[in-house]
């Protein structure tokens, strides 16, 4: 059968220069950075080495402060020299460059307070205000919560009764970014949503999902909006379903095993992440690409979501645990054998969903997200397949012998690879050369690497840059997340009730439970191993 699928290579037409696009700077306002949680494992693996890339390559002004903000007992010195291993390990071009890293750790401070206690955030605040007056820079501030959800509201209201919270009409600004979780539910985000506002303004909260800092899902917007040829394609007339997928090799590692058993795949991956890469791929184009027309559009996306109750869930979502296997040729442990997961727990680390869009143009349109742990293979796609030609014109059975293979046109798909191998491919039909008219599928593909000559931005980069300089595009608006929860929850509930009922397994390294194939009837397709 004519499968095997040869690339057909796309090239950048106005290439730009080495670095060139990256390097075009935003003009950003001196200020001070401040990370609660600075101990803490996401600060050294990704917002000190994002903040050292920014520096390095000469996003930040030269007038910024780092200030990390601990439990422990720790000197300047102490939290610099934790900082410069955390760069060496994950930034390694920082030790080939001692000078430059050097200076940026000249730039980090460190002060210890208990997060939840406004006396000492008031003894925080005195201690900003003499550094940045010593360093004479003025009192813009971001503050950066990377510490557990459960002290997000205090930091909140202690930042505003710390007096920390710049006012409507004050010179300087004040920002504050929140990590993920923004709550474990509908009811527990909603909780935390009001009392943050009670505190700060909507425009000085920036809820981060790294995904949206990915160069690669920023692309679906550019993709789609910004070439006339394929968006008229993306609707019900011409796609039969799209598949996006979200597949981790990884498992409990590094201790996480007691914080994801209290989350499993629906809460950690599929609400925030995968939802936010679906609404992208099924918004209506924004009015402007301003930060709330682009909320708005994505939002009326997640608001047009078929919910999924009751029996539905049982019947449009597979949710497992995978036992032990192998990954990259090692044995590894199954789920609940994990540290940190309760032996009879019935978290799932993996979950796929058949899911609907109720709007004109998607209404009937299979949208199938999957995301687990200890998959066969790392990476995040999406894949938008369309129908098959109205007639097999080229629909041949060839045999040699008894065996007799059948030849037709195969579906195009455009896929986007989100990670890793970024880029844009799209499979089409074609003659293969010869005296018999057979068709071949093909691959006419885009890759990040071999078109532009220079380093993706980590999404961490990105997100610190645009929460600095005041864009609150990349990051989800309130209402966004509510209605993330409000299409989780009641799945969430039901699988409360039903307990490891129905909870299927899969072995460590494949590419998830055969439970999860039904979801695909009447697709034309079988799941994409990407
Ligand atoms: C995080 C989840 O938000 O995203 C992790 O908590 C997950 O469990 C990670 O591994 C995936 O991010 P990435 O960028 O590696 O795809």
């Amino acid at each position: 059968m004519a499968t095997a699928q040869s690339a057909i290579r796309v090239q950048a037409d106005t290439a730009p220069r080495d670095g060139q696009a990256y390097n075009r700077k935003p003009k950003l306002e001196a200020a001070s950075i401040v990370i609660f949680g600075a101990t803490g494992d996401l600060a050294a693996r990704k917002l000190l080495p994002a903040l050292y890339s920014l520096h390095k390559n000469g996003f930040l002004t030269s007038d910024f402060a780092i200030i990390g903000v601990g439990r422990r007992e720790m000197s300047d010195e102490q939290f610099r020299e934790q900082m410069r291993l955390a760069l060496a390990k994950f930034r390694p071009e920082s030790t080939t460059d001692p000078e430059e890293t050097t200076k940026f750790l000249a730039r980090i401070y460190y002060h210890r307070a208990d997060f939840t206690n406004v006396v000492q955030l008031r003894l925080l605040r005195d201690h900003l205000e003499a550094l940045t007056a010593s360093l004479g820079m003025p009192g813009n501030r971001l503050f950066y919560l990377a510490t557990d959800p459960e002290y997000f509201e205090a930091i909140v209201e202690g930042l505003s009764e710390a007096d920390l919270v710049a006012p409507h009409d004050a010179v300087h600004w004040t920002r504050v970014v929140i990590e993920k979780p923004y709550g474990h539910d509908l009811a527990s985000a909603k909780a935390l949503d009001y009392h943050v506002h009670q505190f700060m303004r909507e425009d000085q909260v920036y809820r981060i999902d790294h995904y949206l800092g990915k160069e690669t899902v920023q692309n679906i917007l550019a993709f789609r909006f910004g070439n006339a040829i394929f968006e008229p394609l993306l609707n019900r007339q011409y796609v039969d379903h799209v598949q996006i997928t979200g597949g981790e090799i990884v498992g409990m590692e590094n201790g996480r095993g007691g914080f994801y058993d209290h989350a499993g795949a629906l809460r950690d991956v599929v609400q925030n992440h995968l939802l936010q890469v679906l609404s992208l791929v099924a918004m209506e184009p924004p009015a402007t690409m301003k930060a709330c027309d682009i909320s708005d559009a994505k939002l009326k996306v997640l608001r047009s979501l078929s919910p999924l109750r009751g029996k539905d869930v049982e019947k449009s979502v597979v949710r497992a645990q995978y036992t032990a296997g192998q990954i990259e040729g090692k044995p590894v442990l199954g789920y609940r054998e994990e540290q940190g997961v309760a032996p009879g727990s019935s978290t799932e680390a993996y979950v796929a969903l058949r899911m609907g869009i109720d709007t004109w143009r998607w209404a009937g349109v299979p949208f199938l997200v999957r995301t687990g742990k200890r998959m066969a293979r790392h990476g995040t796609e999406i894949a938008i397949q369309f129908k098959q030609p109205p007639l097999s014109l080229f629909r041949t059975v060839e045999c040699d012998g008894d065996q007799c293979d059948l030849t037709a046109a195969r579906p195009n798909v455009l896929s986007f690879r989100i990670q890793p191998d970024e880029g844009i491919q799209m499979t089409f039909s074609t003659k293969r050369p010869g005296m018999t008219l057979d068709l071949q599928s093909v691959r006419m593909e885009f890759c990040y690497d071999r078109t532009f000559h220079f380093r993706l931005p980590e999404a961490y980069e990105r997100l610190l840059l645009d929460a600095l300089r005041g864009d609150s595009t990349l990051f989800m608006q309130s209402e966004e997340l509510l209605a993330a929860w409000e299409f989780a929850t009641p799945i969430l509930e039901a699988w409360k009730r039903q307990g490891p009922q129905n909870l299927a397994t899969y072995a460590a390294g494949s590419w998830g439970p055969a439970e999860a194939d039904r979801l695909l009837e009447g697709c034309a397709a079988t799941w994409r191993q990407p």
